[in-house]
């Protein structure tokens, strides 16, 4: 008998990160060998004190139910972290824990858009933003991230675009795909002219410990806009933590009770021990932070540059994240073939631009969450390939 699914399923989209790995890996149980440069989650290990932490709750019984937002002291550390990174005044009640930051992004999606409410996200963009809004019913307002503009928001196109309908705006800075962080006076402008309508800002910081330029600037520290702002962020980045799930966010305390029934029906809390080794992790030593930072900067140097040794491929320099956008449009302009090709024909994983938005076409994104080693070996493997297969201009 076939099943039939809800109209809503149709909605729902997915990372494309997740069917290249899985390709990826059949490949590999051919026998093949493949460089991952496909995946987004650091290749470090969880720094030690916060596994033991987390070995420590356990034994000390952190194996119950919590409060649906979270353990009170959990929040509190999330809400010290907060205001300490972003110079704001963070509340523990103002904090809500969840079991990693895209349900932050769904919650705030389910409470505050109504179908045919307008949601403004970037493109190339992190594909939950419109497979999520998408699933809400939202009217897909996609905003264009160009290279030319050093893969920032349009100001301008930006302004157009706000209307009475706009009720949500999803910013991510540091950002994947693009490596790009939107300066202290984009996000200003951004502010002043969300200001003049009755939308709020979903602004999705889950990589600001990893920025290499410049000092991170949230939307929360504009005067004005923390009551108006949701902040996603988690542990899984800067922490080396994406198998814990553990994400938060940071929003008016009517939001949070929104959050709090959300919770309730979906995953009751986030789990007990790993809000305690979160505490760990947001308020211990931050030097492996720093280790990890160092290195990425190192492999972005690398893998940038042997990007630009390729005859027809030209990158920019990521400002933060651990993605390249590197633009191939001139080698093949359909870059699912071409990242299909440099897979099957090379061993090399990457994810087509288009996994991103529209805005991708022509471009590829690698990850260096990868040792410089393999970096070297991915490189010296996609030049072999194009030089082989002749797409290469
Ligand atoms: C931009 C962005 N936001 C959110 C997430 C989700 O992170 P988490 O593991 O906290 O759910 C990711 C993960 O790749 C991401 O790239």
């Amino acid at each position: 008998m076939k099943t039939e699914f809800a109209e809503r399923m149709h909605a729902l989209g997915t990372e494309t990160a997740f069917e290249v790995l899985a390709h990826a890996r059949r490949l590999e149980a051919q026998g093949r060998n493949i460089i991952h440069l496909e995946i987004g989650e650091p290749d470090f290990d969880t720094p030690i004190h916060i596994t033991e932490a987390a070995m420590r709750a356990l034994q000390d019984g952190y194996t119950h139910y919590t409060p649906a937002v979270g353990l009170l002291e959990a929040r509190a550390a999330v809400a010290e972290y907060v205001s300490h990174t972003r110079g704001i005044t963070a509340t523990p009640e103002q904090v809500v824990l969840v079991p990693g930051s895209k349900n932050i992004l769904l919650f705030a999606l389910l409470s505050l858009v109504n179908p045919g409410d307008e949601v403004i996200y970037p493109d190339p963009g992190y594909p939950i933003y419109e497979s999520l809004a998408r699933f809400v019913g939202a009217t897909l307002r996609p905003i264009r991230l160009r290279e030319e503009n050093d893969f920032r928001f349009d100001l301008d196109e930006f302004r157009a675009l706000l209307n009475p309908r706009t009720r949500l705006i999803i910013l991510n800075s540091p950002h994947n795909p693009c490596g790009s962080v939107l300066e202290r006076s984009d996000i200003e402008a951004i502010a002043e002219a969300v200001q003049e309508t009755d939308a709020y800002v979903l602004s999705d910081e889950i990589y600001s410990r990893i920025q290499y330029e410049g000092t991170p600037y949230s939307i929360l520290a504009v005067p004005g806009m923390q009551e108006r702002s949701i902040l996603m962020d988690g542990l899984s980045k800067a922490y080396a933590m994406t198998g814990w799930r553990l994400g938060f966010g940071v929003m008016n305390t009517e939001i949070v009770e929104k959050m709090s029934k959300l919770m309730i029906n979906s995953s009751s809390c986030a789990a007990a021990f790993t809000q305690m080794a979160a505490i760990a992790a947001l308020l211990g030593p931050q030097n492996s932070v720093d280790e990890m930072v160092t290195e990425f900067r190192t492999r972005r140097d690398l893998i940038v540059h042997e990007l630009n040794q390729i005859h027809g491929v030209h990158a920019r320099l990521p400002k933060g994240a651990f993605y390249v956008l590197a633009n191939v449009a001139a080698i093949d302009s359909d870059a699912k073939h071409l990242s299909n090709l440099l897979l099957e024909e090379g061993g090399i994983a990457c994810l087509p631009g288009t996994a991103f938005g529209e805005g991708g076409q022509g471009y590829l994104r690698f990850s260096y969450a990868n040792s410089q080693e393999k970096i070297r070996e991915g490189m010296r493997r996609m030049k072999e390939t194009l030089a082989r297969v002749e797409l290469a201009v």
